[in-house]
């Protein structure tokens, strides 16, 4: 495979970043992640206007223009031959001596992209059963919208998920709201079919697939309510899924120890899977 590393096209066992990058030092940067279909990236300027908009709340430079960063993201996938998968693009601030603060001389933002070659007949067979969600207590910061590589928090939920023999993680905050999932925006449908999720505030991630299946949703005719829901509401739910670039539209079966609906994928998650690719760009 091959990677993208600040410039140069490389094999991906000669990938690697400077030991001074603030990204590996301090978590210093963003990412994101975009759905590689039958060789095309899916929704590609919504995931740059995102990283724009990451890179501007933390005051880094855009490494090159959309346009040219959209050819990199092409050209690193065109070499790898991937059909099906994955591109994964992190901006740091570059690399400086290690201080906390800002670099005061300007550096060159590093970036690196990867992709993931990955059969989508995988997450089909797994979103046929449904996944099942442990829930956390929220502790992480609260600029959990600006999609920074600081995901210890995060990683430490899945792992957690996955000690359980749970697919997901759902962070939920004082309160007893679910914020959103370790690597995904949650969702839940009420007993009249009506979509819930919570608002795109400070609180969660602006999910990208988040956004294409509430469109999705109003062209399928269905309501969607942007409103905080708690674990227990999500528990008695007729329905429950995930959203992310990485897993479209995932069914939840079970929360903790609950079972949602009567435990199999519900016909309104599986619809909007079905669906999504239709408004997806
Ligand atoms: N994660 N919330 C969090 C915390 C996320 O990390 C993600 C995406 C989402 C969904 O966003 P989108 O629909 O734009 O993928 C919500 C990526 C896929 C990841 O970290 O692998």
């Amino acid at each position: 495979r091959i990677a993208y590393v600040n410039g140069r096209y490389l094999p991906m066992t000669d990938a690697s970043v400077n030991v001074e990058d603030r990204g590996y030092q301090f978590a210093d940067g963003v990412y994101e992640v975009c759905e590689i279909r039958k060789g095309d990236l899916i929704d590609e300027t919504r995931h740059l206007a995102r990283l724009e908009y990451s890179l501007g709340e933390l005051r880094i430079a855009m490494p090159m223009g959309r346009a040219a960063l959209g050819m990199v993201l092409r050209q690193v996938i065109r070499r790898n031959r991937v059909r099906n998968g994955y591109v994964y693009l992190q901006v740091t601030r570059g690399v400086a001596p290690r201080d906390h603060a800002f670099p005061t001389r300007p550096v060159r933002p590093a970036l690196v992209v990867t992709v993931k070659p990955l059969d989508p007949a995988i997450g089909a067979a797994v979103a046929e059963d449904g996944i099942a969600v442990i829930t956390v207590p929220e502790n992480r910061w609260d600029r959990v919208d600006i999609k920074t590589v600081g995901l210890l928090p995060n990683v430490l939920a899945k792992q957690a998920a996955r000690e359980a023999g749970a697919r997901e993680a759902w962070f939920v905050d004082a309160d007893g709201f679910v914020t959103e999932g370790a690597s995904t925006n949650a969702w839940i449908v009420t007993g009249d079919g009506v979509l819930v999720t919570r608002p795109a505030d400070r609180g969660i991630l602006r999910g990208i697939t988040r956004a294409v299946v509430m469109e999705t949703a109003a062209a399928e005719g269905l309501r969607v309510e942007e409103r905080a829901f708690t674990v227990e509401e999500a528990k008695r739910a007729r329905e429950a899924f995930v959203t992310a670039a990485t897993q479209l539209v995932m069914p939840v079966v079970r929360i903790d120890e609950a079972t949602v609906g009567n435990g199999k994928p519900g016909s309104i998650a599986a619809t909007l899977r079905a669906r999504f690719h239709d408004h997806a760009e």
